[in-house]
């Protein structure tokens, strides 16, 4: 099973993957996790898409497309994409990729937040800085405050979790990642899922649609 997790910046794709993981064995390719991996190691990738992200903005097609390739060429399966395509020129691009590597999406599944919601979602995040889980100061937090449950590492608030650049990211989703839905809907693999539920809720729906 080859899964498309999309839907708004907060509406809980990192959440939801982590669950997949841990329960059904799948492998999780975040882009934004690459990326930050990118800046944590301090590559020319990572401060490429350092200038983006900090602002609130996509990092340009050609760059994204180009890492997403390399990673499912190591021959990856059993997947979800999280975070990727988010323009309709990735997911063109993320056809014509799966077309050459002979493999296929079974199922786009879109991750319904009202808007809201998102704001106190990604205002409250926190993540470890060693290991990436994610907490939320209200929903939930961290036992110890600062410190990750999982390995002790400082638990802290993403640069691109700050107001003013949540919005951007909000409204950069408004334009370029929403139209995703009609592409989608059109290949038939497009499924809708509420995401303003209990966590443990969605997943069992997200269950129900990849079983
Ligand atoms: P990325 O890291 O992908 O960020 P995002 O899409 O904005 O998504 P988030 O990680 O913010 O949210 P999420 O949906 O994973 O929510 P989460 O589960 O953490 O991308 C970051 C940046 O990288 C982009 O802005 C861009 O610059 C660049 N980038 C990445 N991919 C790119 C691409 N393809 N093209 C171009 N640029 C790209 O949950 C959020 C919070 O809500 C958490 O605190 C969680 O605990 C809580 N929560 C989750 N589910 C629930 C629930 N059901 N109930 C209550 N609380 C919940």
């Amino acid at each position: 099973m080859n899964l498309i997790l999309f839907g708004a910046p907060g509406a809980g794709k990192g959440t939801q993957s982590e669950l997949l993981i841990k329960r059904q064995g799948m492998t999780q390719i975040s882009t934004g996790d690459l990326f930050r991996a990118a800046i944590k190691g301090q590559t020319d990738l990572g401060k490429k898409a350092q200038e983006f992200m900090d602002k609130g903005q996509l990092v340009p097609d050609s760059i994204v497309i180009g890492m997403v390739e390399e990673v499912l060429q190591k021959g990856v399966t059993n997947f979800i994409l999280d975070g990727f395509p988010r323009t309709v020129a990735q997911a063109q691009a993320l056809d014509e990729l799966l077309v050459k590597m002979n493999l296929s999406i079974d199922k786009a599944i879109f991750l319904e937040v009202p808007m809201k919601i998102l704001m106190d979602r990604l205002t409250g995040r926190r993540v470890c800085k060693n290991c990436g889980a994610v907490y939320h100061v209200v929903s939930k937090p961290s036992k110890v405050e600062g410190k990750c449950d999982l390995c002790g590492g400082e638990v802290i608030q993403r640069n691109d979790d700050k107001a003013e650049v949540i919005e951007t990211r909000l409204k950069t989703y408004e334009e370029f990642t929403s139209p995703l839905k009609e592409f989608y809907k059109k290949s038939g693999k497009y499924t809708e899922v509420d995401g303003n539920r209990d966590t443990e809720e969605v997943y069992k729906e997200i269950e129900k649609i990849i079983k």
